[in-house]
């Protein structure tokens, strides 16, 4: 292994921050992040919900700090407290996101509601980068990972407002890559399939997710996988990060980890193979 470091403790040394790390994907990321030995810094507009997983995991090597990542203020002081918490910033995620509303109408999509989701996903990975970047050059090493989603490589499985964010979020990607491989610091992302989180049912009305209502949405979900026999879950996405802020990847950037069994580079159509 290109660290050294045992497979238990895969980020053994490293200091991380995980927007929207309170709770869904990145709680996974944080949880497994803290598992591999990163120092973590969860940064989340749910103060209670984020301090309450801090309190969970315990001891010195995790922190809070309140940050809406549309906000370039609070992204900036979500990198300062971090490095001044835990002396340096190696691992950079933005994984804060959300899904908007689900109506596939362009003639009736509010301007409002598509700018709300490209300030969260678009503007808050930019911010991301940027500040991330603030310290990652001087440091000439780091790692920023950003969630995208099937969602940025094809069109039809989310709104206009969040299929349009996703694949922003992998052209900068790209873009950012490109300017900062030559300071050493690798600039991916990765796309999940759809993983059972608040994200999912967050479109309905709080009277309607019922736990039927959330079983019916996640059925659905897995009757439309490519892949059977297993159900994607947050923790896989999480692993994918892992292995994306680890040595282990030390060579990979500017690329889009798809974790999403097939879905979006097969096509079933013609039903030639049963
Ligand atoms: N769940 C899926 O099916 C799925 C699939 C593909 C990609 N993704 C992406 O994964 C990421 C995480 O999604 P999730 O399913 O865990 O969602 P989630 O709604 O379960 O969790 C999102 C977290 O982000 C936080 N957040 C929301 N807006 C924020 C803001 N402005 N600033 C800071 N924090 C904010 C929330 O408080 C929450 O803790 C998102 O970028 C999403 O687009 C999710």
């Amino acid at each position: 292994m290109a660290s050294g470091n045992s497979l238990s403790q895969r980020l053994l040394g490293k200091v991380a921050l995980v927007t929207g790390g309170a709770s869904g994907i990145g709680e996974s990321i944080v949880r497994l992040f803290h598992k591999h030995g990163a120092r973590v810094c969860i940064a989340d507009i749910q103060d209670d919900i984020g301090q309450r997983l801090c309190n969970d995991l315990g001891g010195p090597h995790v922190s809070f700090s309140h940050c809406n990542v549309a906000i370039e203020d609070d992204v900036k002081r979500a990198v300062d407290h971090t490095v001044e918490k835990f002396g340096s910033l190696d691992i950079m995620v933005n994984n804060a996101g959300i899904l908007g509303p689900i109506g596939a109408n362009i003639r009736v999509f509010e301007l409002s509601h598509f700018e709300q989701v490209f300030d969260v996903n678009v503007k808050g990975a930019f911010l991301g980068m940027k500040h991330a970047a603030r310290i990652m050059v001087p440091a000439k090493k780091g790692s920023i990972i950003s969630m995208c989603s099937i969602s940025g490589i094809i069109g039809g499985i989310g709104s206009h407002a969040y299929t349009g964010s996703k694949h922003a979020v992998l052209g900068l990607t790209r873009s950012v890559a490109c300017e900062l491989g030559k300071h050493g610091v690798r600039v991916n992302c990765v796309s999940p399939y759809g993983v059972p989180t608040n994200m999912l049912f967050s479109h309905m009305p709080e009277e309607r997710r019922t736990e039927e209502a959330k079983e019916n949405v996640r059925r659905l979900n897995v009757s439309k996988a490519n892949l059977s026999g297993v159900e994607l879950t947050a923790e896989d996405v999480g692993n994918a990060v892992v292995f994306l802020a680890s040595d282990e990847a030390r060579y990979i950037s500017g690329d889009n980890l798809v974790v999403d069994g097939g879905f979006s580079s097969t096509n079933n159509a013609f039903q030639l193979y049963k």
